[in-house]
């Protein structure tokens, strides 16, 4: 199986007295080594499917099958582990660590899975900031930062551990366009040297138009798929 998302039959309801419906029956395959973008309105479901395929929420119902793999199988320790090795997420809304330096949240994620980073993984956060244009922070705290500067900071830590699924929530979404051509750029340039699989959630038009495949989410359910014309 070549598909490093398969999705079959999605339902998403929220709610216990009043119950919301926010995604049907979604069915969805994505091939490796592609940038894919999720499109559409405020509040049509796009954050909700990339936490499904993220493994941050659980479907009502419905299977999702990560790499081949059916996650339905894992326990709560093996979803855990397997999120923190295989899966980066940028979110909507970054979450640093208020007592650690960007060097050091960077470094967070291999920190967690394998202990003290060596030298070369260090060079790596570097190599990340300065491609971002944020190198100069590596020893400031968050609170130091503006929100722009933040939100890179949250881009290099997702990108530490090479993970192979890169899940993206508007991370471009506070930066001017200078800046978010180089985090676009970056991006772009991991996906195809380090084989790694994008999706991300945008509402920038500029980007979409230059991605793989264009996936529209309306009222929860797919209602464009470039892919499939
Ligand atoms: N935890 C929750 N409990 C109840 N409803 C929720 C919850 N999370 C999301 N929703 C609802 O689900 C719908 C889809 O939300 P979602 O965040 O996926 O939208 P979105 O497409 O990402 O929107 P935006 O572009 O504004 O970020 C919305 O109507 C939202 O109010
Ligand atoms: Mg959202």
């Amino acid at each position: 199986m070549n598909e490093i998302v398969l999705l079959d039959k999605i339902n998403k309801l929220y709610g216990d007295e009043v119950v919301v419906q926010v995604l049907f029956d979604i069915d969805l395959a994505i091939k490796g080594g592609q940038f894919t973008a999720f499109i559409g309105p405020s509040g049509s479901g796009k954050s909700t499917l990339l936490n499904i395929v993220g493994l941050l929420e659980t479907p009502t119902s419905g299977a999702v099958f990560l790499d081949g793999q059916d996650i339905s199988g894992m326990s709560k320790d093996e979803l855990a582990s397997y999120r923190n090795e295989k899966i980066g997420f940028i979110f909507q809304f970054h979450y640093l660590l208020p007592e650690f330096t960007a060097l050091e949240n960077i470094l967070i994620p291999y920190w967690i899975g394998k202990g003290k980073p060596p030298e070369k993984v260090v060079s790596r956060a570097m190599y990340l900031m300065e491609r971002i244009g944020i190198e100069m922070c590596s020893n400031k705290y968050p609170h130091q930062l503006s929100g722009g500067q933040q939100q890179r900071v949250a881009i290099a830590r997702s990108l530490i551990n090479r993970p192979k699924l890169l899940l993206a929530d508007e991370p471009t979404g506070n930066l001017d366009s200078k800046t978010s051509n180089m985090v676009m750029e970056l991006l772009r340039e991991i996906v195809r040297v380090d084989k790694m699989n994008l999706v991300m959630v945008t509402h920038d038009r500029d980007i979409a138009a230059s991605v793989d495949r264009v996936i529209e989410i309306v009222d929860g359910r797919i209602s464009n798929d470039s892919a499939v014309e």
